[in-house]
């Protein structure tokens, strides 16, 4: 079964593809300018957040919904989650480009924080194959479960920081929006997982 894995490829060619017009769609409207890469940083997470809701859900979806789509998500985790730091990546890739342009260090905190983020996602793409799973045991299972909730994590203290405001005008309110949508995405999401856990709990007490 693990051995005949069919791997997606139109799905990392797509995941490339959207990421990287998240970059070069703002750099192309607003000039490589503090603007262009600061947007080019925003958008890049509209298509790697998907993504790694796709990924944290994909079993939890199917324990409630048993359909192709949701049988197709859970077989390709594996690849939903390489696509999703595919796309984040590219995410680093931008917000470095927009600190470095603007000649200023992001702040300790989100250093240290978001840097925790990206080693853990870098460590959990680099195991992502058939003989890390057979080599690390239990501990595979760690990793990737303390790593998918920490960045669950990061993306709710990043949503949650839109609700504090802090620009002015009609983008404030976008992105007040932004943070409403997004930390709401991501409370249902882990609201999704725990009563899938609780479902096939108090299936397996009941068997
Ligand atoms: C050191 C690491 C990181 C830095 C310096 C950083 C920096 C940035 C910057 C500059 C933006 C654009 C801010 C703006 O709109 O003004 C941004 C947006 C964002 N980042 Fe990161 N980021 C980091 C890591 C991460 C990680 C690991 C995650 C998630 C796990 C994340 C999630 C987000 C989200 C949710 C947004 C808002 C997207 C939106 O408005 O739609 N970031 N980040």
């Amino acid at each position: 079964m693990i051995g005949t894995r069919q791997i997606p490829y139109w799905l990392f060619g797509a995941t490339a593809l959207a990421a990287l017009g998240t970059v070069i769609g703002p750099l192309t409207l607003f000039g490589i300018s503090e603007q262009g890469w600061q947007l080019a940083a925003r958008y890049t997470v509209r298509v790697s957040f998907p993504l790694f809701l796709l990924t944290y859900l994909a079993r939890p979806l199917t324990t409630f919904w048993r359909s192709n789509a949701t049988r197709w998500m859970l077989r390709n985790r594996r690849y939903l989650g390489l696509s999703f730091a595919l796309a984040h990546t590219i995410h680093l890739g931008a917000l470095t480009s927009y600190f470095v342009f603007i000649e200023q260090s992001p702040d300790v905190a989100t250093l240290v924080g978001g840097g925790l983020a990206y080693a853990l996602m870098f460590l959990m793409a680099a195991t992502s194959n058939d003989q890390s799973v057979r080599g690390m045991g239990a501990n595979w299972g760690r990793l990737h479960t303390i790593g998918l909730h920490y960045l669950w994590l990061i993306f709710l203290v990043t949503y949650l920081g839109r609700l504090s405001g802090g620009e002015g005008g009609n983008q404030t309110d976008a992105l007040f929006m932004v943070g409403i949508v997004g930390s709401g995405l991501t409370f249902c999401a882990l609201a999704l997982r725990l009563a899938a856990a609780w479902k096939s709990l108090s299936r397996r007490a009941t068997t």
